[in-house]
């Protein structure tokens, strides 16, 4: 791409009226309702990314043989823009977003998008759909969606020649229908989610895919999550469902955290990645390593580990309360959410709103 990009802005000829978006506002739920406008981006071998446009939001027209629809060349992101007290509007670690949306991209033999479009990207869809943005003060946000997918036409599997960037955006209350009620979760030792050398560590749309069957056989076993394990021992901990772990050893100040180390098939989360620098900043050890299913139940049985929370851009941080698997059934904190898990979602929660000083300079003012 030579020289800048411009953005041409179609207005919407008709956007939701502004009752209708306060009542969306007043209960948005998670991913059902969307903003007014979308931006997109188109990409060329040889020519680069051209033809920037915030335009209405709309279906898109696809040849039945466009390579997406076969070959699944699909990677997305997804964060959040907070409403500040001020009625100023930040969003959180964009940079990080974007660095990882190149990572997907790699992975994928997709282009990389520069990391100024990503943000301008963002700043021209909020520069109209501002409103959009949940008021301060609760737990709701607008959720951001970038994501790309291959264009060209043709069934011959290789990399596509022309890709579309766009985005989207969606007002989100709490991710789970219950809050930050503790969920329950079944260790999977049939399904897997990534394995090494795989996708597992870009945000690839076929890894949700895969991850679909895991999920329906957690719900049948009465549980709401998966936890997924690592490939080749069914042993280590990775993930669960689309959200980082952590496991809290001791309690007070002596409180230890392990989170399983970024083993090559588990996403390297923004939020897993923040809270082992606010963990840090606020006197805990922190642990990147691998940690097993005999550990966590073992330990959780003897009382070492006191709590267990999953973390990700769309639910926080949600306090885990009890583990089923083939095995047997246990607790955690008698089911309840933890000290440390909840004082660290109250520091997060508190810089993204901007009532907690951002002193790793993460938020950025849209
Ligand atoms: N793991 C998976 C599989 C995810 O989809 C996500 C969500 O994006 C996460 C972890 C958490 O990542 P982040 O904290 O960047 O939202
Ligand atoms: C997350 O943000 O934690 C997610 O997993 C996003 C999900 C909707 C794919």
């Amino acid at each position: 791409m030579t020289g800048v990009l411009e953005f041409t802005r179609v207005p919407h000829p008709s956007p939701v009226s502004e009752q209708d978006r306060a009542r969306v506002l007043a209960a948005p739920g998670f991913g059902v309702h969307f903003t007014d406008h979308m931006v997109t981006i188109d990409y060329t071998e040889g020519r680069g990314w051209h033809d920037a446009t915030v335009g209405p939001y709309a279906p898109l027209r696809m040849d039945p043989a466009t390579m997406v629809l076969h070959y699944g060349q699909a990677i997305f992101e997804g964060l959040k823009a907070y409403r500040q007290q001020d009625g100023s509007i930040a969003s959180f670690r964009v940079s990080s977003n974007a660095e990882r949306l190149n990572t997907s991209a790699r992975r994928m033999a997709m282009p990389e998008l520069p990391e100024e479009l990503f943000h301008r990207s963002i700043t021209e869809l909020l520069a109209v759909d501002g409103d959009w943005v949940p008021a301060a003060g609760g737990e709701d946000a607008l959720y951001i969606r970038p994501f790309m997918i291959s264009t060209e036409v043709g069934l011959g599997v290789r990399p596509a020649n022309s890709y579309k960037y766009l985005l989207i955006a969606s007002p989100a209350g709490a991710y789970f229908p219950q809050g930050v009620k503790p969920v329950s979760v079944w260790l999977s030792t049939e399904y897997v989610r990534a394995a090494p050398g795989g996708t597992g560590a870009a945000k690839f749309a076929g890894n949700y895919a895969a991850s679909l069957v895991a999920q329906a056989q957690a719900a049948e076993k009465g549980c709401d999550q998966v936890v997924w394990l690592d490939a080749i021992e069914r042993t280590y901990v990775e993930e669960m469902g689309g959200m980082n772990l952590f496991f809290v050893f001791g309690s007070g100040s002596d409180a230890r955290l392990v989170t399983p180390e970024l083993s090559g098939s588990l996403l390297p989360g923004i939020t897993r990645n923040s809270l082992l620098t606010l963990a840090a900043d606020a006197g805990y050890t922190v642990e990147e390593r691998r940690i097993s299913t005999a550990e966590w139940r073992e330990k959780a049985a003897s009382g070492e580990i006191t709590e267990v929370f999953a973390c990700g851009t769309a639910a926080v941080i949600t306090p885990v309360g009890s583990v089923k698997s083939a095995e047997g059934e246990f607790t955690i904190n008698g089911g309840e959410p933890g000290e440390v898990t909840m004082a660290l979602r109250d520091t997060l929660t508190g810089i993204q709103r901007g009532t907690f000083a951002d002193t790793h300079g993460w938020m950025t003012t849209l």
